[in-house]
């Protein structure tokens, strides 16, 4: 049986590189599918290392839009597990920090 590397030869070494990083990643990517609400997207982008709300105070100001802006940028210097989630993560902080 011929190794892989053989049997990949005519690929240039970026390309198996890049293969080799879907494979890698592609199950990661599945399972970004199954976090479809806001609430799912927050704990799978933040809930590592935050474990409460407390923290949506600094960023609870404002009407919706003036919320939305500065949440975008806040997160744009914070980290987050999820940068395929960002859209719906910055949907839910703008609804949970909604004054009733
Ligand atoms: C790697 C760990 C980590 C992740 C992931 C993370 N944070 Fe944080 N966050 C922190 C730490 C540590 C602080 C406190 C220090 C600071 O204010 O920068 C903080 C502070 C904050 C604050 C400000 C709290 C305050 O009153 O100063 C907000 C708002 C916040 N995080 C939101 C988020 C959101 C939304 C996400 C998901 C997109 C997220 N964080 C993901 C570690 C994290």
């Amino acid at each position: 049986m011929k190794s892989i590397s053989r049997r990949l030869s005519w690929m240039t070494p970026s390309n198996k590189a890049t293969l080799i990083c879907f494979a890698l990643f592609a199950p990661v990517h599945m399972s970004a599918v199954s976090a479809q609400t806001p609430s799912e997207a927050y704990n799978a982008g933040c809930a590592s290392c935050h474990t409460n709300e407390r923290h949506f105070r600094k960023i609870a100001r404002g009407d919706d839009a003036a919320r939305r802006a500065r949440i975008v940028n806040f997160m744009e210097g914070h980290p987050c597990e999820r940068d395929d989630l960002r859209p719906l993560i910055v949907d839910f902080l703008v609804e949970k920090t909604r004054p009733n």
